[in-house]
């Protein structure tokens, strides 16, 4: 198994303009000086890019990234962001799929394919995530349900791009309810994960890349999460608002 560095990855969702993002960076910076064993990456709103990755300048180390592409580079797509666009306001991350994305926004398994694909072709790290509903938990469908999503979001993805490529679980269920799944049960979901990697890509390729757990992940849940068997780190949402709760989750990580 190859030794990946874990990632604490934060998802403000639809929170924190430009002023807010600004504030949280020059708390956080103190609280979370630059590591070497672990990645920090945050992921503002797209209106926020720009004011956090100026905030972080002295900070190479923290990574600001997009919570969603288009799949086209420019053109008649009102409201919408493009790759190209998100790195020009100093994303390096993109996160593709999240949950919200296909069950709010009614976003296909074809769109995540063609987002992901936008995405690497721009040279953004993409953060795919993928996971189950209760309904399609309790109906026994998980591994289907993710061995799909895995397959549809990388059907074009090249194995040399996999060093650009990072996997969320986040089962629908533990998103933003207070209820995270158990270690044990993240630890099966990201064993399959890795499954449906090396049936899609070669053994080698498929054990470099990082499979994350997202899901009510907390202060106090963060370490035994990343300590579970096949978790290479946490997608925090609510838990990443706040720079000293988000910073105890960094510190939590190995
Ligand atoms: P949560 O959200 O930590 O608030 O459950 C996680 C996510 O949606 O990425």
């Amino acid at each position: 198994m190859a030794n990946i560095k874990p990632v604490i990855a934060g998802n403000w969702k639809m929170h924190k303009g430009p002023a807010e993002a600004r504030t949280f960076i020059e708390q956080l910076t103190p609280l979370v000086p630059a590591m070497d064993d672990r990645h920090v990456w945050l992921f503002p709103p797209a209106i926020s890019i720009s004011a956090a990755r100026a905030a972080a300048a002295a900070r190479p180390d923290l990574r600001i990234g997009v919570q969603n592409i288009h799949w086209e580079s420019a053109g008649a797509f009102t409201g919408e962001t493009s790759a190209p666009m998100a790195r020009s306001a100093g994303a390096s991350h993109v996160l593709v799929g999240h949950s919200e994305r296909r069950h709010v926004f009614g976003e296909t398994d074809d769109q995540t394919g063609r987002k992901v694909t936008a995405g690497l072709a721009s040279g953004l790290h993409v953060v795919l995530c993928v996971g189950e509903t209760l309904d399609q938990r309790k109906a026994g469908e998980l591994e289907t349900v993710l061995a799909r999503q895995v397959e549809a979001a990388l059907v074009e993805v090249e194995p040399e791009a996999v060093s650009s490529l990072t996997i969320a679980y986040e089962p629908v269920w533990a998103i933003g309810t207070g209820v995270n799944a158990t270690p044990k049960d993240a630890a099966g979901a990201h064993a399959w994960v890795r499954e449906c990697l090396r049936r899609r890509f070669d053994g080698d390729a498929a054990s470099r890349i990082p499979i994350l757990y997202g899901g009510s992940v907390k202060p106090d849940n963060a370490g035994d999460l990343m300590a579970a068997s096949d978790v290479n780190g946490v997608l925090v949402g609510g838990a990443s608002l706040d720079p000293t709760s988000f910073s105890r989750i960094v510190a939590a990580a190995g």
